[in-house]
């Protein structure tokens, strides 16, 4: 058994809780730390569920500094993975102090709490979009954080720029910079997966709910950019293979410094692929219409991902078809999302 407890925050919403889970699998003991702004109780219920272990819930924000000090007081924390915040980013440009305030200020705020407390194993979730739209493919850890065109990609590289002041501020700090592509797919019970509030953002979401009925049309946004098809083409990975990247970075954490890490597959998939893979594995048709270009959309990314897979020892193991199959699963048997089956029972949580 590993020494102390993991500090999952976010630990409720779409990568939280598969990681939460993987990390109950592999034996941690689990503290989630979660407001519910954008995700249920019912995914925690169902975490414990499928392991067969129970996690402590605290139902409580990032930024409440009080609340952090009793946690961290009340609970051995060995190190904290930090999935928190706000992730649209449409509503980033709409509701800037909003996101700076939630994903930086947040941030901050669990750092200092972290310094009190002695507990200097840090995780953070950020994003590919931190290379900015000059980078040339695939991203490489080794290119320097371009320009961002939203709040949401500069309050991720103004975290990264702050942990790594902070790393080489006081060296018994050990952290970890994530850069997730594009997580897609769902535990393979069809009982957690993404949830999205509204309109779905991204090309999947929205995908499944032409499949499964919710919605008429997929909208693609561009048929006339260079690439083969003419649509966007993105590196798309499985959270399961995302969730054990968590794990596999936590093993790195003994080592002080900054550790960065690309998490994809090293592979571009364009949104016409996307959509064919769905027809054929669904069994569904699903229609769609050619828009415009959307605002801020690159072209084309993708991943090195070898660094990771030479010093985590991690691989992305599912393939399109899998990340596809376990989608439209999850879409299947929960039309609604969690929300038909909300367990409103607070009890054996707390808050703060
Ligand atoms: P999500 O919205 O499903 O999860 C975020 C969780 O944080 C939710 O459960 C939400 O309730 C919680 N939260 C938000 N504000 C909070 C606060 N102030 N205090 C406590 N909890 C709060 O999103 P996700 O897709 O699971 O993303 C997790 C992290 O990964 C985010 O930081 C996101 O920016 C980052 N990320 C996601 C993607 C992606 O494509 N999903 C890509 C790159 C990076
Ligand atoms: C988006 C964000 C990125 C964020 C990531 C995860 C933008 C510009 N980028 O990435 O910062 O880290 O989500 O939250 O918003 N598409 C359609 N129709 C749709 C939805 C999407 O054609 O209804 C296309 C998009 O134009 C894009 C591709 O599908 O080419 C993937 O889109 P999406 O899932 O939103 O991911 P990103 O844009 O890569």
């Amino acid at each position: 058994m590993q020494q102390g407890k993991i500090l999952v925050t976010g630990g409720a919403g779409y990568i939280g809780s598969h990681t939460t889970l993987v990390l109950l699998e592999a034996g941690y003991e689990v503290v989630v730390l979660d407001n519910l702004v954008n995700a249920s109780q019912e995914a925690l219920r169902r975490v414990q569920d499928i392991a067969g272990r129970s996690l402590t819930f605290i139902e409580g924000d990032i930024r409440n500094r009080a609340c952090l000090d009793q946690l961290f007081d009340e609970h051995d924390i060995h190190a904290v993975i930090h999935f928190a915040g706000l992730k649209a980013v449409g509503e980033s440009v709409a509701r800037p102090l909003a996101y700076y305030d939630t994903n930086v200020n947040g941030s901050l705020t669990l750092c200092q709490a972290m310094q009190q407390a002695g507990v200097f194993r840090f995780v953070f979730s950020s994003s590919a979009t931190v290379y900015g739209p000059d980078a040339p493919v695939p991203y490489r850890e080794t290119m320097s954080r371009g320009r961002t065109s939203n709040p949401y990609g500069t309050s991720k590289s103004m975290v990264e720029q702050s942990l790594e002041d902070l790393v080489h501020s006081d060296g018994r700090w050990s952290v970890a910079l994530l850069r997730y592509f594009n997580p897609i797919g769902a535990h393979p019970s069809g009982r957690l997966g993404e949830d999205p509030q509204g309109i779905p953002n991204n090309l999947l979401p929205f995908i499944a709910q032409v499949a499964v009925g919710r919605r008429q049309m997929l909208t693609v946004f561009g048929n006339d950019y260079a690439t083969e098809d003419g649509t966007c083409v993105r590196d798309y990975l499985h959270v399961m293979d995302l969730a054990e990247g968590h794990v596999s970075a936590l093993g790195r954490l003994p080592l002080p410094g900054i550790h960065v890490y690309n998490l994809g597959t090293g592979q571009g998939l364009s949104v016409l692929q996307m959509v064919e893979a769905f027809e054929r594995i669904s069994e569904r048709p699903i229609p769609y219409q050619f828009a415009p270009r959307r605002k801020g959309d690159l072209a084309a990314f993708w991943a090195d991902p070898h660094k990771a897979e030479q010093e985590l020892g991690w691989q992305a193991r599912r393939g399109l078809d899998e990340m596809i199959a376990d989608t439209w699963r999850w879409q299947r048997q929960n039309p609604r999302g969690y929300c038909s089956e909300i367990n409103t029972t607070t009890q054996g949580i707390s808050q703060c």
